[in-house]
């Protein structure tokens, strides 16, 4: 098993299995509300499909997402980790629609399989892409179409556990390790130097940051199917 690290979404789907990883926060976010045992999360493409989405599904699932980090008008919740860890939440199914992470799983649709990953849920992402046994994408959300440090150091530490687990780095992963390497023992201190970070801080989210950089705290992951007219995020409970 082979192992590589994109620092942006791919144009098309990868033959691979593929760890879509949007660390600050949208994939944290799932991880958190899969391990909280919602059914369904429904990845959006932007505000207004989450909108019309909600609508065409019918009465249930409530909203979440992010507007420049910020809940959109209307939604039930915006995209904090630590808050959907401590709320009640609406009901099992949700609609959630962010800038970066949520499109980076829609590009992954058609992929053999495909995870909401994150290092809150590292283990039980690596425990079932090596079960899956092909050869592994991990793919960094970025930001705005950029590569993001954030999502990237995130993506290497899933890249690492993986050749802990016996794959073998492509040149992207064995790049993505050697930096992570650098900062590992303090991946929230990394987090607050990226741009992203930066912009969650002066929103008042700094919590956020040291929340997402946990590793392991969860069992649950989102993996993404695409037998029902619209994709969704199931969980997988290890
Ligand atoms: C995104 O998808 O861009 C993020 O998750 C943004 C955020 O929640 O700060």
């Amino acid at each position: 098993m082979r192992v590589d690290v994109a620092v942006l979404p791919p144009k098309r789907a990868p033959g691979r299995t593929c760890l879509v990883v949007d660390v600050l926060r949208a994939t944290s976010s799932i991880a958190v509300l899969m391990g909280r045992g919602l059914e369904r999360i429904y990845p959006a493409a932007s505000i207004e499909a989450a909108r019309a989405l909600r609508a065409q599904l019918g009465d249930g699932p409530w909203l979440c997402g992010e507007v420049d980090a910020l809940p959109p008008e209307g939604f039930d919740f915006g995209n904090s980790p630590s808050e959907f860890a401590e709320s009640t939440l609406p009901g099992p199914r949700v609609v959630m629609a962010t800038t970066n992470g949520t499109p980076a799983l829609l590009a992954c649709v058609g992929a053999p399989l495909v995870m909401a990953a994150a290092p809150l849920n590292a283990s039980a992402c690596v425990e079932l892409a090596v079960e899956a046994g092909h050869d592994v994408l991990v793919v960094a959300a970025g930001r705005r179409g950029e590569a993001a440090d954030d999502d990237t150091l995130a993506a290497a530490l899933l890249a690492a556990r993986l050749v802990e687990a016996g794959a073998e780095a492509d040149d992207g992963a064995a790049r993505a390790i050697e930096r992570w390497e650098r900062v590992r023992d303090d991946l929230a201190g990394a987090f607050r130097k990226t741009t992203h970070g930066r912009i969650l801080v002066d929103l008042g989210f700094g919590h956020d940051l040291d929340f997402c950089a946990q590793t392991d705290r969860i069992e649950a992951v989102g993996v993404l199917r695409s037998d029902e007219a619209v994709p969704y995020l199931e969980r997988h409970q290890r």
